[in-house]
């Protein structure tokens, strides 16, 4: 076996391998087969952007494992996480004649995972499902513990479920065609991740800052098992979010999400947006839970030697609180955020709007 398996449990029982390492691409028909065992066709959904690179790679190793392969090319980007696409998707399965045999597997990042992710959730009430990814950020989040949606006008992520996949393929070859600004975007959710896990993750970060920002190879792949282990954990303690564990996932994500909104979806990276997000918490978190300034600095200067510098955008607060008014992760039209004492201990609060209409204020003159 190459690489590293992480096995994520679910309801107490091993559920699932995460598969890390280099070149593990190539084992990809094996061990879906072997986490498949009555799959008998493979339809890979992926991207224009990624399918001249890994399309033919996947393929080899789904068919040289006896799987016939269909395949889906979706547009690359945000758009493609609609209900138009998803509907062209269920159709072209359906065209396929893909039964509750076939086995769904996700070739790409984010936004492909969950596009494919709810159609195999949904396609004849669930076929079998694997997700490969090919970003930074889908190795270290999006890929693991089975959120899978797509857009409304309305907003992000509307229409969704939780459907786990069978088996994770992460190989860390494919990240060396990754863009600037897609690694960039990893690293912002890596560092939520490691400043939620704890001191040692977080001091580790601190230390290998440099290395991962020159796409060491060695960081890398552990920085991915880092981060899959550290939600591997949540996952198996909160699979659906609902006893409040899994929602300190959401650090940074009450301004990113309010900041991709109104900047426009895909003007900065959801990394980028979260890890501004992440900035903002640890000054609310200064102002309501007496978290020290010196954790504010050691965190805004390790987003910045990852690259996640400070996004040149500002609104009105006013503006700022309508968004964070209508996002999905409130309850009771509050406006809720995580924040961090310290690395590992996190709170999920409600925020007065007057003292939040007054850090955003602070925030945004910041940036003057
Ligand atoms: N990306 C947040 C979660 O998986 O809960």
């Amino acid at each position: 076996m190459a690489g590293r398996d992480i096995v994520v449990e679910i309801a107490g029982k091993p559920a699932y391998a995460v598969q890390i390492g280099k070149g593990v691409l190539r084992e990809l028909g094996a061990r879906a087969r072997r986490a498949c065992p009555k799959a008998a066709a493979a339809f890979i959904v992926t991207d224009d952007n990624v399918a001249p690179l890994y399309l033919r790679a996947a393929q080899a190793s789904l068919q040289g494992a006896g799987l016939p392969v269909e395949t889906f090319i979706a547009g690359a980007g945000e758009e493609s996480k609609s209900v138009a696409c998803l509907e062209r998707l269920w159709q072209v399965m359906a065209q396929a004649h893909l039964g509750r045999d076939a086995c769904v597997v996700a070739l790409g990042g984010g936004v492909v995972g969950d596009l494919a992710g709810f159609a195999a959730a949904t396609y004849m009430r669930g076929v079998f499902f694997v997700q490969v990814p090919t970003t930074l950020l889908a190795m270290v989040d999006s890929s693991v513990g089975g959120k899978t949606a797509v857009n409304l006008p309305e907003g992000k992520n509307l229409a969704g479920s939780f459907y786990q996949p069978s088996y994770v393929c992460a190989d860390t070859e494919v990240l060396s065609t990754l863009d600037e600004r897609e690694w960039v975007c990893g690293c912002g959710e890596v560092t939520k991740s490691a400043a939620l896990d704890g001191a040692a993750f977080f001091d580790w970060l601190r230390v290998h800052a440099r290395a991962l920002a020159l796409r060491d190879s060695a960081a890398t792949a552990e920085v991915i098992e880092r981060c899959v282990d550290f939600k591997a954990g949540i996952v198996a303690r909160d699979e659906q979010e609902n006893s409040g564990v899994r929602e300190c996932l959401n650090l940074g994500h009450t301004l990113g999400h309010a900041i991709e909104k109104l900047a426009g979806y895909g003007a900065y990276s959801h990394g980028a947006a979260v890890a501004e997000g992440v900035r903002f918490s640890a000054q609310l978190a200064e102002a309501l839970c007496g978290a020290d300034s010196a954790f504010t600095r050691e965190l805004g200067d390790l987003l910045d030697r990852l690259g996640c510098t400070r996004l040149p955008f500002s609104a009105q607060p006013t503006q700022l609180m309508e968004v964070m008014r209508a996002d999905k992760k409130n309850r009771a039209g509050e406006i809720r955020f995580v924040l961090l004492r310290e690395p590992g201990a996190w709170e999920v609060r409600r925020v007065e709007e007057d003292l939040l209409e007054e850090q955003l204020a602070a925030w945004a003159r910041s940036k003057a």
